[in-house]
């Protein structure tokens, strides 16, 4: 980075706006910004160097490394394996924005508004700050042809699509799927309050990632047991991770992974299915076609128990403040796979063949809409 950050975040107080000379004007004097607004714009436009030095300290584990604890830099250094200097600079780039603190031995300690950062935190955001400042980052070097186009800057910067890319990069994929359980901890404990999923005996999570929405509802409830249909490549780290005891999955045989191409088959026999984070990502043809598989599967388990219903879990766009996550979702995806409003949905769902029971929006801001499948 090429500008004083301390400038950029010890922002003074406003400041009178002081008239300047404008140079083009002999003797003509035009207001100038605040030293405030002058260190809004800084900060901004710095952002970017700022949220990769937040992911490197999440990937070196630094809050881990210090937990809950006061240690020098060439400490924090020799246990992450990096170079004494620069992790010295880093620390300090952090501290300026308020990740660290350091004490009057020049000692580095985690603020507490950032305990999220240990990979330990119940509530962890290690791996989205890892993901936000790597791939995610890269595809917004895309952002200037996904303005001019309309289509994925993801795309246009690795050469395919969001999935195709992760299948072929474990180690991006694992971030991926890690900070995706990261961001749905929160819903789930909301979701498997639902009292529905007490009266029944299976659920099936189509593009259920890690398993992690799964294994919060199981939790709950005892007498649950849960299928997560996923590509080869999720399943197959998930199932190891369930193995190895890794995370809050259950050990007692009630959580299972089915590896499956959801635009081509969802297994039969659920009695709820759950569809979280998963229809925004494709456009509208796509999403069609992905309920149209789920509508098949559930008519066909009506023939052998009662009748199944889908939850379909997804953030809406409500207000003009859901622009960014909007623009966020076109730059992955494409614009054609922004972020749904509420009478889209229904829309879908009614094409697609499903009768919508009810709707109801989660204190965190997703909404469930929970729908029977018609028969033809
Ligand atoms: C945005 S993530 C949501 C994960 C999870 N449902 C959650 O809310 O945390 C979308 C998921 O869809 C899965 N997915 C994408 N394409 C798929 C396909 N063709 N077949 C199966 N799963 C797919 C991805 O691997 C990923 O886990």
């Amino acid at each position: 980075m090429d500008i004083d950050q301390r400038y950029a975040y010890e922002a003074e107080e406003p400041r009178p706006e002081e008239p300047a000379a404008d140079e083009s004007v002999p003797g003509k004097s035009v207001p100038d910004a605040s030293a405030a607004d002058e260190a809004r714009i800084m900060q901004l436009a710095a952002g970017g160097g700022f949220a990769r030095a937040l992911a490197v300290a999440a990937r070196l584990g630094i809050a881990d490394i210090l937990d809950g604890g006061r240690l020098p830099y060439h400490e924090i250094a020799a246990r992450g394996g990096a170079d004494p200097d620069v992790t010295r600079r880093l620390m300090e780039t952090l501290t300026l924005c308020g990740v660290f603190e350091r004490d009057a031995c020049g000692d580095y300690g985690l603020a507490a508004a950032f305990a999220r950062l240990r990979g330990s935190h119940p509530r962890s955001l290690r791996n989205f700050c890892v993901l936000m400042a790597e791939t995610y980052d890269d595809a917004f070097a895309g952002l200037p042809h996904t303005v001019a186009t309309g289509e994925s800057g993801f795309e246009r910067v690795f050469g395919k699509p969001l999935y195709a890319y992760l299948a072929g990069d474990p180690e991006a994929e694992r971030v991926f799927d890690a900070a995706m359980a990261e961001l749905a901890r929160p819903v789930v404990a909301e979701l498997a309050r639902r009292a529905d999923f007490g009266t029944v005996r299976r659920v099936i999570d189509i593009g259920g990632g890690d398993g992690t929405v799964l294994a919060g509802v199981l939790a709950a409830h005892p007498l649950l047991e849960g299928v997560c249909v996923d590509r080869p490549s999720v399943c197959e780290r998930a199932r190891a991770r369930l193995r190895a005891g890794a995370g809050e999955r259950p050990a007692d045989g009630r959580l299972a992974f089915r590896p499956a191409d959801i635009f081509a088959e969802v297994p039969a026999g659920g009695d709820r299915y759950l569809l979280k984070n998963v229809l925004h990502d494709w456009d509208a043809e796509r999403r069609l076609r992905i309920l149209t598989v789920v509508r098949e599967a559930m008519l066909r388990t009506e023939a052998t128990r009662a009748t199944p219903r889908l939850l379909i879990v997804e953030p809406l766009q409500e207000s003009d403040a859901d622009g960014a996550h909007t623009l966020f979702q076109m730059v992955m995806c494409g614009k054609d796979t922004e972020l749904f409003t509420g009478p889209e949905m229904h829309k879908l769902v009614q094409t697609a063949g499903f009768t919508l029971l009810s709707a109801e929006r989660l204190a965190g801001g997703h909404h469930v809409f929970e729908c029977v499948a018609v028969a033809s």
